[in-house]
């Protein structure tokens, strides 16, 4: 296969597990053969991706001993080498093997938790071989399907004790990595712990090395618990925490779609990529999805191109938005602007707001409650420039 040395523009990324997904669901059987790494990324490579990512156990499987390792890497290095492709990101695998049942740092066999640890830190040191900037971790199984099967406070001790060990491991051995949690509220666990972004953000303030530590949020995830995605986004950027993300498509409170990015709620989408354009977010558009089980492999890397081209056609449609003086006069109307004014005045003193009657005495609520804001408007303007109607 020709390599595609050409260099992508967008920073467009995707794991080997979500082109690579045969399909295996709780009710049937694969649908797809295996990929190999290698011709996965040499795919990637010639529909315009930026690079690849990875769980350990995608490329070498596990229990590899060293020999069989170095080979799954150096078959890997050597198409990256040829193709130009990056690996921006890797992450582990602690939820696949029957070890990791019940968690991996918060498993209640200590065993398990001290596995854990290794397991990671053997993946950071390939992560740091290969340029990895980001180290994503997925708690899909810390977690419980019961209220009495953990004690949470002392999980989330345990939670905390393994993010202090593995930063520090990093700083130990000169690894310059950021880790990135992503929180999910639940599946494959009954309930996740770290459910959400606010949660997490939280969580992180209480880490030893808190500035190596940020979030890595999935659409679906925030939308199975009915929460909007673009407000947590949002969220997180004003934390300064948005250090990777996970793109897809879910539709309402069910379990995880993974559906291709704008598949799901498309005009979340499309806000949220004004939001991450706008904001100047300058990570990786990560592509966390799953071709759905009825494709082939057709199939596959023309879902894996649509991705990429919602992306592209939603930025364009929010610039256009942006650039509409129709938009901008409904924005103006809408006083919008206006938020970014601070509310007190500069060097005002609680005294001088207390002493103003235009605050409060002679303040016309009533007039003030009166007027219309005019968002549906915007909001029209906004879903007519999404569909191209404008
Ligand atoms: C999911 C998760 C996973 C993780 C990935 C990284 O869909 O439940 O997104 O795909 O992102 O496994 O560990
Ligand atoms: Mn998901
Ligand atoms: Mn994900």
């Amino acid at each position: 296969m020709p390599a595609a040395k050409k260099k992508p523009v967008d920073k467009f990324t995707f794991g080997l597990w979500t082109v690579g997904w045969q399909a295996r669901d709780p009710f049937g059987d694969a649908t797809r053969r295996a990929l190999d790494p290698v011709e996965i990324v040499e795919n990637l490579a010639k529909l315009g991706a930026y690079g690849v990512t990875f769980h350990d156990d995608d490329l070498i499987p596990f229990g590899s001993d060293d020999k069989a390792r170095r080979k799954h890497v150096d078959r890997f290095k050597k198409a990256l080498a040829a193709t130009g492709m990056k690996v921006p990101m890797a992450t582990t695998n602690l939820f696949t093997h029957p070890v990791f049942k019940d968690g991996a740092f918060t498993s209640n066999d200590r065993d398990v938790r001290r596995f854990a640890l290794r397991k990671v830190m053997r993946n950071l040191d390939l992560a740091a071989e290969l340029g990895a900037e980001t180290y994503v971790f997925w708690g899909g199984r810390e977690g419980a399907e019961y209220d009495g099967a953990k004690d949470v406070r002392v999980a989330l001790d345990r939670f905390r004790e393994a993010m202090n060990t593995l930063t520090g491991y990093c700083k130990e051995r000169g690894i310059a990595i950021r880790f990135a949690l992503e929180p999910k509220p639940n599946e494959p666990r009954g309930d996740i712990l770290l459910p959400t972004i606010g949660h997490a953000l939280a969580f992180i303030e209480t880490l030893e090395h808190k500035e190596m530590v940020g979030l890595n949020p999935e659409v679906g995830h925030e939308q199975m618990a009915g929460l909007n995605f673009v407000h947590g986004i949002a969220q997180a950027l004003w934390h300064g925490k948005l250090f990777h993300i996970d793109l897809n498509g879910q539709r309402g409170i069910k379990y995880d779609q993974d559906l291709v990015f704008g598949h799901g709620d498309l005009v979340s989408a499309f806000f949220l990529v004004d939001l991450l354009e706008s904001a100047g977010y300058a990570g990786p558009r990560h592509f966390d999805y799953k071709p759905s089980r009825t494709e082939d492999l057709d199939g596959v890397w023309q879902s894996a191109a649509a991705n990429m081209r919602m992306y592209r056609l939603l930025r364009e449609r929010a610039a256009a938005f942006r650039a509409d003086r129709e938009v901008q006069q409904a924005m103006k109307q809408a006083r919008i602007p206006e938020l970014a004014q601070p509310t007190l005045k500069k060097g005002e003193t609680i005294a001088q707001l207390l002493a103003d009657k235009s605050a409060y005495e002679t303040f016309d609520a009533d007039k003030a409650g009166a007027g219309g804001s005019g968002y549906v408007r915007l909001q029209q303007l906004a879903v007519e420039h999404l569909m191209g109607a404008r």
